[in-house]
């Protein structure tokens, strides 16, 4: 249910990273038997970041976060807690949070991994801002961070053309009015879908062997056309109940950041809710899926963008491994 107008959470700064080097279509129709049309056509990719040599996930986190913070201009032992939304930590454990805590010298905080694949920010957004609801925490660092890289198979053109490496961070704070922030969140979860998008090998189930590595279980699978079916509707479902139960026509939603899967998923929940052109964040083109730094990555580019100003709705919508979806509405406030 949407929740109690008393105190709400909201965005009081955006940080984002990506890494320098540069991979276009034309680099792997070198690598597969692909071309730079199908992709741009089927997708709506051009290019994607790639981590340097020893770049994991915690060093793009904290370069997202040290962004942040020199935004926000606070210190980083005014941070409560860090959430770090990843399929790709750089290790099971410990956390990329404490890493990331550890990097930033955020002394005061505590913090953990959420693993929700591209519903990883919406999920850790949420659980973010009921923190701060509660009066628990006053600053909660929540970020989106992931080395699609790392996990891909560079044979197989199915999904390497899809990814890209990145972060993006946002802070939470307290709002006493209750008509700004996180006003609204619906998030779900279907397991019967996992078998459709996961990376099998390295858990318990399928614990690292040579077997393990040399079936490439240690790789991102997806069987896109399934994924591609329950994304395109599950996406727009969602987006278009958080609209209606907050009584949000197409003309008040000054801006909808979508994950950044498939730009043909993002246009099916574009028409559902009668969007224009301009009240849609799309960046798929030069970051591809970055998993779970799409949504924060776009927030960031919207900020530099000019394209968010304080009372502006904003909904934010994914779909991802899983299955996991969601959508949340928020009051853009005042943001560095
Ligand atoms: N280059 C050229 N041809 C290709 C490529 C490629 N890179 N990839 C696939 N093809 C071929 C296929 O082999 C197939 O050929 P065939 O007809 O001879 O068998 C043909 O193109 C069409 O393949 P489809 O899979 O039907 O292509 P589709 O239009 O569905 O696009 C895509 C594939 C882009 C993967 C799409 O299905 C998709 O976006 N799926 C959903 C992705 C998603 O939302 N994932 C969730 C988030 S990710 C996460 O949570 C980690």
């Amino acid at each position: 249910m949407p929740l109690p107008p008393n105190r709400t959470a909201k965005i009081t700064a955006v940080g984002k990273y990506l890494p320098e080097r540069v991979i276009t279509n034309f680099d792997l129709e070198k690598l597969v038997d692909t071309t730079d049309e199908w992709i741009r056509t089927r997708t709506g990719i051009i290019e994607r970041r790639q981590v340097g040599d020893g770049e994991a996930t915690s060093h793009m986190a904290t370069a997202a976060a040290r962004d942040l913070l020199e935004k926000r201009q606070i210190d980083p032992e005014e941070i409560d807690c860090i959430i770090v939304a990843t399929v790709t930590p750089d290790m099971f454990f410990p956390a990329t949070a404490c890493l990331v805590q550890n990097n930033l010298g955020a002394s005061r905080a505590w913090g953990y991994d959420l693993s929700a694949a591209c519903s990883g920010f919406l999920f850790a957004l949420d659980a973010g801002a009921r923190m701060i609801e509660s009066g628990s925490s006053t600053k909660v660092m929540v970020i989106g961070a992931d080395t699609m890289s790392s996990i891909i198979d560079y044979t197989d053109r199915a999904t390497c053309v899809l990814f890209g490496d990145g972060a993006g961070a946002v802070l939470l704070e307290a709002c006493e009015e209750g008509n700004e922030g996180i006003l609204d969140s619906i998030l779900r979860c279907d397991g019967s879908g996992a078998e459709y998008l996961c990376m099998e090998g390295g858990g318990s189930l399928h614990p690292p062997r040579a077997e393990t590595v040399a079936g490439k279980k240690h790789y991102l699978y997806q069987d896109g056309r399934i994924v591609f079916k329950y994304a395109i509707k599950l996406m727009a479902d969602i987006t278009a109940e958080v609209a209606q139960r907050n009584g949000l026509k197409s003309e008040d939603i000054q801006l909808f950041i979508p994950h950044q899967a498939n730009q043909r998923i993002i246009d099916a929940s574009v028409e559902r809710l009668g969007l224009r052109e301009d009240q849609v964040l799309s960046n798929i083109d030069y970051y591809a899926n970055t998993t779970a730094a799409t949504i924060p990555l776009g927030m960031a580019d919207a900020v530099e963008q000019g394209r968010l100003k304080p009372g502006d709705n904003v909904v934010l919508a994914a779909f991802g491994a899983g299955f996991t979806w969601g959508g949340i509405y928020l009051r853009w406030s005042e943001v560095f």
